[in-house]
């Protein structure tokens, strides 16, 4: 597999993208992303040389990993989370629908500490390549302020720990939930999420829905508790629910 750094970049994940037409699998890290990418084409922004900034690119055609791409998302959030917990030694991570790692604060607050990007390009109905982009908040100490309430950082949370070294930690975690056989990966997921059950809003929405079930494809299975209807809530969607 080939690695490449940048002090600074676009994007890590196209990078990773335009990489794939000539690599089958490929690394890239970054200092800064000037045109970071999260979840419903929001904007990815972060301190120079403070956070992660990572992408895990591969080939189907020569490295088939899963059928079910769902797990590629999955298999990002818990490389996070284990990673989180074994350099820090404290369990105070935790995932969050769909594709958020969490950190409880010194007030007790769960705040966002991670997000994790998954893009797929497809053939027709084939999937041909996965990039599995990753920032974690490492030494920024400070957010703007739409975030500045919502998100948190190694750092604020008291540890002070090496980026290189975490990017080279991460690969190996990465890798190590990527040679997870399917089912199992699947359903620790599906435990460390601890959704099943609980109420949540969805915006856009004014019910209240209880999420019943999560699909194989990766959606929640959401029952309207006002009316019974059904709703498959997916990664586009955005959903507010209490988590621990
Ligand atoms: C989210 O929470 O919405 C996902 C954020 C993903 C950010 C990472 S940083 C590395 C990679 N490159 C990007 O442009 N985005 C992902």
């Amino acid at each position: 597999m080939k690695q490449y750094h940048f002090p600074q970049i676009d994007s890590t994940n196209d990078f990773a993208k335009e990489l794939l037409k000539t690599e089958s699998e490929v690394m890239v890290t970054a200092d800064f992303q000037y045109k970071g990418r999260g979840r419903s084409s929001r904007e990815w922004v972060g301190d120079y040389g403070n956070n992660i900034y990572f992408s895990y690119g591969i080939r189907h055609d020569f490295i088939p990993v899963f059928d079910n791409i769902i797990l590629y998302q999955i298999a990002g959030c818990l490389a996070v989370k284990s990673l989180l917990i074994e350099q820090t030694f404290s369990n105070v991570f935790k995932l969050k629908y769909p594709n958020d790692i969490m950190a409880l604060d010194s007030i007790g607050i769960y705040k966002k500490i991670s997000g994790v990007l998954t893009e797929h390009s497809f053939v027709g109905s084939q999937c041909t390549n996965t990039v599995i982009g990753i920032g974690i908040n490492i030494n920024q100490s400070e957010f703007a302020d739409e975030i500045y309430h919502t998100a948190t950082s190694l750092k604020i949370l008291g540890y002070n720990l090496n980026i290189d070294l975490l990017n080279q930690k991460l690969e190996t975690h990465l890798k190590y939930w990527l040679s997870k056989d399917p089912v199992s990966i699947f359903n620790i997921w599906v435990k460390e999420l601890n959704i099943e059950g609980k109420m949540v809003k969805v915006i856009g929405s004014d019910d209240n829905w209880q999420i019943d079930s999560i699909l194989d494809d990766g959606r929640l299975l959401a029952i309207n508790q006002n009316n019974d209807e059904e709703k498959k809530i997916d990664n586009g969607d955005s959903i507010r629910y209490k988590i621990g």
